[in-house]
């Protein structure tokens, strides 16, 4: 980190930086003071904390165990749960208040199997309106998590206080169950906070967490299993003086004013990363073969992956999997580049490093605090065979250009306002009203989308295939776009019929509008 830029001070509402310092009280802590600092390498400032940085390599990694269901039935699995206020140990020296699934960050770690559904009951103890999406998962739209479909904190049950509530929402009070049929394919999943103009300061604040969903056919595979299969969530954040998160929005209170100041509106970035909330922690293995579960939940930094010592032959990583599971091949890589909610399938090979000898998961585009990512320790020799990558790993059916009914095109582009900078969708702000497109189930459509800036497109309810792309197969649910940029995709409509969403999944750029609906029909 280098030198800051003049110091920014939250000023409520108001989103003109004024002169002087003014600050206001934020409900969260005494008054705060916003900092910009830079990083190498990244197009915007990053929120610098106020707090120093937890000491690397002392803390082991947290693995999480998965949730227990409350209930098992011959086809399902239920789930409870409590989104509300609670603390984490992130900081060497104080605890960090944090809103949470059950109180903790990251949120429980859910896993499932092909063929049985699950239902999570959400109570909300927030002092705010929350959704949960369950990202990557094909779901009936009352549980996708749309925006407005929000539930209402327990104990407001005449209208949620002071928070804006648009119409067109399916509004439940206190709680809500969300069922989640689960037929699709194999993949890491994660689920997040989705609430209307507010998903980027309440997935900040901790609402986050990881689901790794299973089938028979990943598990012919034969993969690193048990203590081998490590899920790693991956994010950036950053710290006030009393070690709480700070992040500079227009309305602390989260109740009226969506957005972030000016300064940090084309994406907020933390300034230490966490792996599964802890910053650079450490973990001991085996040499062997260790499969990473790597998804990103960052609101806007990309990160590129690697280690910060080759293998004494070959490249340290096999890609095996992507946002929507297996790839058709594995594909040998050095590092790779991975945007917000994207996810990662490698199996990493520490055969070739002697025992005794540490390797870092790096983020190789990191600065100070956002490069180590976990330090791996190698304590002797392993007691199982190396996994070796079969030549194919899955079929997947190439879908073809020429089958598409028709190409839709998206332009993802900032647009300054009077009031501040937005973020558009081919010219129009996120408007619940308004479907921007229409597939029939079970078309095959080619969509377009085109960048001024670095964009990552997610689409809900569907995996889909990048073209123009010579990688292995794969079905992606985020497609990175950067500058000035141009990707298409092709998918079949086969999930459910019903309004979903397609966004921007910086979700900065989200909450000041960059969403659009579109409607199976
Ligand atoms: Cu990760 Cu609209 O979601
Ligand atoms: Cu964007």
């Amino acid at each position: 980190m280098t030198a800051a830029s003049p110091l920014l001070v939250l000023t409520g509402c108001d989103d003109r930086p004024g002169p002087g310092r003014r600050s206001t009280p934020s409900p969260r802590g005494g008054p705060v003071v916003y900092e910009t600092g830079s990083e190498p390498g990244q197009l915007g400032p990053v929120l610098r904390s106020q707090r120093t940085r937890p000491t690397p390599y002392v803390r082991p990694l947290p693995v999480p165990a998965p949730a227990r269901p409350i209930a098992v039935t011959a086809t399902e699995d239920v789930y409870e749960v409590t989104a509300r206020p609670g603390t984490v140990r992130i900081l060497d020296d104080v605890d960090t208040p944090v809103w949470g699934y059950d109180g903790g960050f990251p949120g429980p770690l859910f896993e499932s199997r092909r063929g049985r559904s699950m239902r999570v009951r959400l109570r909300n103890e927030l002092p705010v309106p929350t959704v949960r999406h369950l990202h990557g998962g094909h779901t009936p739209q009352e549980s996708d998590g749309y925006p407005l479909d929000y539930i209402l904190p327990a104990g407001t049950p005449h209208g949620g206080g002071s928070h804006h509530l648009h119409p067109g929402g399916r509004v439940h009070h206190g709680e809500f169950e969300y069922v989640y049929p689960l037929d699709q394919r194999a993949g890491l999943l994660w689920y997040h906070d989705h609430r209307m103009d507010f998903s980027g300061p309440q997935v900040w604040q901790g609402l986050v967490g990881l689901h790794l969903h299973r089938d028979d056919e990943e598990e012919a595979l034969g993969l690193p299993d048990g203590d081998h299969e490590i899920p790693l969530l991956v994010c950036d954040r950053s710290f006030g003086p009393d070690g709480q998160l700070i992040y500079p929005s227009l309305d602390p209170e989260l109740a009226t004013t969506p957005g972030v100041r000016t300064e940090f509106a084309n994406g907020v970035l933390g300034d230490t990363v966490l792996v599964n909330g802890v910053h650079a922690p450490f973990h001991e293995v085996r040499q062997g073969s260790y499969r990473l579960r790597i998804a990103i939940a960052s609101n806007a930094r990309h990160y590129r992956i690697g280690v910060d010592r080759l293998p004494a032959d070959g490249e340290p990583f096999t890609m095996i999997g992507t946002d929507g599971g297996l790839m058709s091949r594995p594909m040998l890589v050095r590092s790779f580049v991975l945007a917000p909610a994207e996810r990662a399938d490698v199996v990493v090979d520490l055969s070739g490093y002697p025992v005794g000898a540490t390797v870092r998961l790096q983020n190789l585009s990191g600065g100070t605090g956002t490069t180590d990512l976990v330090e791996f320790r190698i304590t002797g020799p392993d007691d199982r065979p190396a996994w070796r990558a079969p030549a194919r790993l899955t079929e997947i059916e190439r879908l073809d250009p020429a089958d598409a009914v028709r190409t839709r095109s998206f332009f993802f582009s900032k647009v300054p306002t009077a009031n501040g900078p937005t973020f558009q969708i081919s010219h129009h702000l996120f408007d619940p009203d308004r479907v921007a497109a229409d597939p029939r189930q079970g078309d095959i459509e080619i969509w377009e989308f085109t960048t001024d800036q670095q964009h990552p497109v997610h689409v809900h309810n569907c995996h889909f295939q990048v073209l123009d792309d010579d990688g292995p197969l794969a079905w992606k649910d985020v497609v990175s776009l950067g500058v000035n940029d141009r990707r298409r995709i092709i998918t079949r409509f086969d999930s459910y019929r019903g309004r979903y969403l397609l966004h921007c999944h910086n979700l900065e750029h989200e909450d000041m509008g960059m969403m659009a609906n579109y409607e199976i029909r």
